[in-house]
């Protein structure tokens, strides 16, 4: 088998089904997507995977709230995600769905490796539950009696339950952290989990007997898995745990997550994977929170943003180019579609597709060879790009490929190459072509749809990121439709 260096596995969360997808899990999807794509830009074997969660109560309520049978809800609730995400251009190898078989089977054994390695036991679990969060929580973690979460209502749980021996792995843990300085991330986040871990962790419940919509406890039926332990092995039952396919992914790369759900992925998941023999993930990101004048966004408050609404007004691009350009990733941020018409208006509009557009029409009046040495070469940092893209600092690529473009813009007001004829005027294009055709590359995994279409308009396939650097001109220019026009409140 080939070697395990050139191979990324990056993930999202499995998105609940008891609603369709809003701008927050669209968020999520896009950062992930632009990751996946950059690294298959450089060249490695990519694996992007998604899917949905679809047991628990939470879900089961959903339908029933709804009238309608849980498995017909919640196939026709997978399929709007599917829809959504092919709708933003998202690239991912693949979908899991918690309802899967090969979901299931996995989840049995990975159970049973936990349970051969002595960590599940009986006992009674007494304590509160949110079921909107599908999480336990103690009296001392309720803030004001509500979820300390979502500040919904929680209720009162007493039931017989298996417990996962999670206070075993306390140390294992921070030993990891402290080992990998680079798995909790952001920096800023890592403190809250480490103190939380160094304080102390409570063995989990990890199966519900009243819980009658989800996965059974392999070795007591009577029971059904935990929802929340049996989604995170979504993530190796995609893979199909113990095959040459999980062989070469596993360790995931990247786990994208909200930071709602950090502990979950930073604590409880790599403790399940110490107790089962395996590798934890090289990396939890944490992402921040999209509000809408300064609230979650949420289906209680009425104040979701629908992200095909945005990507019909808007075009795919510029919604994806928005949402990454306008927040470092780890912040928060609060949406708004005047921000968003700026960026579009001001970035996309005015510095990238006038760029595009005012070279290509010279061009086409130039029937020379085009021909010159690189004079712009020096406004393009491209190693700053690469180290941005590596440490997950999307926005910084993007300001990073932004000041070439505007340099571009620059050399054309400066030269004014509609002045020029002959050599002169055939090195200026040369200039503006090739860098064209390397911000059409750089751009590619944040606008899939533009990079295509300004290929096209170049003449050149689409490249590599090792083709991003000044060459021979190839192209055969056909200039076409601006790439982005300006939108008016
Ligand atoms: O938590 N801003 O699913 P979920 C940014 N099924 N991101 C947001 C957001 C917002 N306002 N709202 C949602 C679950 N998200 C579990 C996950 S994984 C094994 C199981 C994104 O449907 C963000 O990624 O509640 C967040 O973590 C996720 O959607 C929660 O989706
Ligand atoms: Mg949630």
């Amino acid at each position: 088998m080939a070697g395990k260096s050139d191979k990324f596995y990056i993930t999202t969360p499995i998105f609940y089904v008891n609603d369709v997808p809003h701008l927050g899990h669209s968020y999520t999807m896009v950062v992930s997507d632009i990751i996946a794509r950059w690294h298959r830009l450089l060249g490695e074997r990519v694996f992007f995977l998604t899917g949905t969660d679809e047991h628990g109560e939470k879900i089961a309520k959903a339908a029933e709230l709804r009238k309608e049978e849980v498995k017909a809800f919640v196939d026709k609730l997978a399929e709007a995600y599917k829809a959504c995400w092919k709708g933003l251009s998202i690239s991912n190898d693949d979908f899991i769905r918690t309802t899967e078989r090969r979901h299931e089977e996995v989840v049995f054994r990975f159970i049973e490796a936990m349970d051969r390695n002595g960590d599940l036991y009986k006992g009674e679990y007494e304590g509160w539950y949110c079921v909107p969060d599908e999480t336990f929580f103690t009296d001392l973690q309720l803030k004001e009696g509500r979820c300390p979460v979502c500040g919904r209502d929680v209720q009162k749980l007493k039931e017989e339950s298996y417990f996962f021996r999670l206070s075993k792995y306390q140390d294992r843990l921070l030993e990891y952290y402290k080992a990998n300085e680079n798995f909790l991330a952001p920096k800023s986040r890592s403190a809250e989990i480490i103190n939380r871990v160094k304080g102390g962790l409570k063995d989990l419940s990890i199966t519900r007997k009243s819980v009658k919509w989800g996965i059974p406890f392999p070795m007591d039926r009577k029971h059904n898995i935990y929802v929340w332990v049996e989604a995170l092995i979504n993530y190796l039952s995609a893979l199909d745990w113990r095959s040459e396919k999980s062989d070469l992914f596993w360790p995931a790369d990247v786990h994208m997550v909200g930071k709602e759900i950090n502990w979950f992925h930073s604590v409880i998941w790599p403790a399940m994977l110490f107790s089962a023999g395996l590798e934890p993930p090289r990396k939890v990101f944490a992402h921040g929170w999209w509000t809408v004048e300064g609230q979650k966004m949420s289906k209680s408050v009425g104040n979701v943003v629908d992200p095909m609404a945005m990507a019909g007004k808007y075009s795919v691009d510029a919604l994806r180019y928005f949402l990454v350009r306008e927040i470092p990733l780890g912040d928060d941020g609060d949406f708004s579609e005047k921000a968003l018409r700026l960026r579009l208006n001001n970035e996309l509009a005015a510095d990238l597709g006038n760029l595009a557009y005012r070279v290509l029409s010279i061009t086409e009046k130039f029937d020379g060879k085009i021909e010159g040495s690189p004079e712009l070469e020096a406004s393009l940092d491209l190693k700053g790009i690469e180290k941005d893209m590596q440490e997950l600092n999307l926005s910084g690529a993007l300001e990073r490929i932004w000041h070439f473009i505007k340099a571009c813009n620059k050399y054309v007001n400066d030269k004014k190459p509609w002045e020029m004829d002959g050599a002169e005027l055939s090195n200026a294009l040369y200039n503006l072509l090739e860098s064209l055709r390397i911000i059409s590359i750089l751009v590619s995994p944040f606008m899939p749809e533009t990079s295509d279409r300004l290929n096209a308009q170049l003449g050149v396939k689409s490249g590599l990121l090792s083709e991003a650097k000044f060459g021979a001109f190839k192209g055969k220019v056909k200039k076409g439709e601006y790439l982005f026009r300006k939108i008016d409140a």
